[in-house]
C-alpha cells in the first residue's frame, strides 16, 4: 500500500520504519520541509523517508495520524483537500475528541480509529528506540470506514499485534479513563506509575473513574466502575517504573494532551451537568502548571 505517517514523531517514525520494512510504500509528512528524512530504529540499518511529497499524499491509500492530540486539527485540515476521498485515515493517537472536531471534513471519508500501546522513543533526530512491545486495537468511527477492515491485518504483517475491534469507542474509553487516572495524577504529584497503587491514593482514584465512568454512560458505553479500578491498579503496577506521557509533556514543559483526555469527560459532563469535581481539579492543576511557564520563562 502507500501510506504516508502524518506526524512522524516516535510512534509515527516506529510504525513508518515497520510499515517499510514490510514492503509498504511509505513516506511521511513531517512539520519540517526537509526532504528525504532519514533515521534508524534500534539495531536496524538507516531507511530513507520521502517527507512532504504532494504527490505522496495524493495517491496514499492510507494515511495514519500519529501527531499529539492537540496537533492534530491544525496539521490535518489544511491537507485534507489534498488527499483522494477514498483514501483511509487512521486516528492513532491518545485521547478523545479530535474527530468530533473535524466531523463535517471527515464524514464522507473511509476514517479509523485506534490506540496502541507500544512505547517508542526519539533518541537523536537519526535514531528511534522501541521502548515497549504492545498491541494495537483498530476499528470503524464511521460506515465507510467498516469496510475497511484488512487494515488491521495490513498493520499486523508490519507491528503485530494489530486486531480489529467491532467496538473502538468503548476501547477508547477505557483507555481514556485509565489515562484520567493516571496521567495527571502522575503529573502533579511527580511520580512514577506504581507510587498510585499505594492505597493512599485509593479514593481518590476510585472518584476519578467513577466520574468518567458516569460520563462514558451518556454516550451509551457502559463500563463496570469497579473493573475498570482494578485495571487502573492493573496498568499502574505493571508499568510502575514508567513516567506517565503527561508526566514526561509536564516536566519538560511541552504541552500535554489534558485537554482531549481529562477535558473530554469535562466537555461531556457539562453538556449533560453531570458532577466530576476530582477530574475538573485535575485538569485545573494541569492547566495552572502549563500557565505557569508562559509566565515565568
Ligand atoms: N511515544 C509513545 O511511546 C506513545 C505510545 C502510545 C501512544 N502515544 C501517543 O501517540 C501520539 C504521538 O506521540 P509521540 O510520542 O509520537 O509524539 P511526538 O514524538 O511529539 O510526535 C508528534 C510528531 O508530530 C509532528 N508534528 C507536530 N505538528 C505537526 C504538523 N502540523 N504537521 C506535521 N507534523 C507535525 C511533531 O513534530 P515536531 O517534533 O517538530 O513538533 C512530531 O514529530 C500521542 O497522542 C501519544 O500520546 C505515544
Amino acid at each position: 500500500m502507500n501510506i504516508t505517517i502524518l506526524g512522524p514523531g516516535a510512534i509515527g517514525s516506529l510504525y513508518a520504519y515497520r510499515l517499510n520494512q514490510a514492503g509498504h510504500s511509505v513516506s511521511l509528512w513531517g512539520r519540517h520541509p526537509a526532504s528525504p528524512v532519514e533515521f534508524s530504529l534500534d539495531e536496524c540499518p538507516v531507511l530513507s523517508f520521502a517527507n512532504r511529497d504532494r504527490h505522496c499524499l495524493q495517491h496514499c491509500d492510507l494515511l495514519i495520524v500519529t501527531l499529539k492530540a492537540w496537533q492534530v486539527e491544525a496539521a490535518l485540515s489544511p491537507i485534507l483537500e489534498m488527499l483522494h476521498q477514498d483514501t483511509i485515515i487512521l486516528f492513532l493517537h491518545n485521547g478523545m475528541g479530535t474527530v468530533e472536531r473535524l466531523q463535517a471534513q471527515l464524514h464522507n471519508r473511509p476514517v479509523l480509529l485506534g490506540t496502541t500501546t507500544h512505547g517508542a522513543l526519539r533518541v537523536t533526530a537519526n535514531e528511534i528506540r522501541h521502548t515497549g512491545q504492545g498491541q494495537t486495537l483498530i476499528g470503524a468511527w464511521n460506515p465507510l470506514g467498516q469496510q475497511c477492515q484488512f487494515v488491521a491485518e495490513v498493520l499486523d504483517h508490519a507491528i503485530a499485534p494489530v486486531k480489529w475491534h467491532e467496538d473502538i469507542r468503548s476501547a477508547l474509553w477505557t483507555k481514556l479513563i485509565i489515562n484520567c487516572a493516571i496521567n495527571p495524577l502522575t503529573a502533579t504529584l511527580d511520580c512514577q506509575n506504581g507510587q498510585l497503587v499505594h492505597s493512599q491514593y485509593r479514593s481518590q482514584l476510585s472518584a476519578i473513574v467513577s466520574e468518567a465512568a458516569m460520563c462514558a454512560r451518556t454516550q451509551t458505553i457502559e463500563l463496570d466502575d469497579k473493573a475498570l479500578l482494578q485495571t487502573v491498579l492493573t496498568v499502574a503496577k505493571a508499568t510502575e517504573e514508567n513516567y506517565s506521557s503527561m508526566h514526561q509533556d509536564i516536566y519538560n514543559k511541552r504541552q500535554s494532551e489534558i485537554d482531549f483526555i481529562t477535558g473530554y469527560v469535562l466537555d461531556i459532563a457539562q453538556k449533560y451537568q453531570l458532577a466530576v469535581p476530582q477530574n475538573a481539579a485535575l485538569f485545573q492543576q494541569i492547566k495552572q502548571i502549563e500557565a505557569s511557564w508562559s509566565q515565568h520563562d
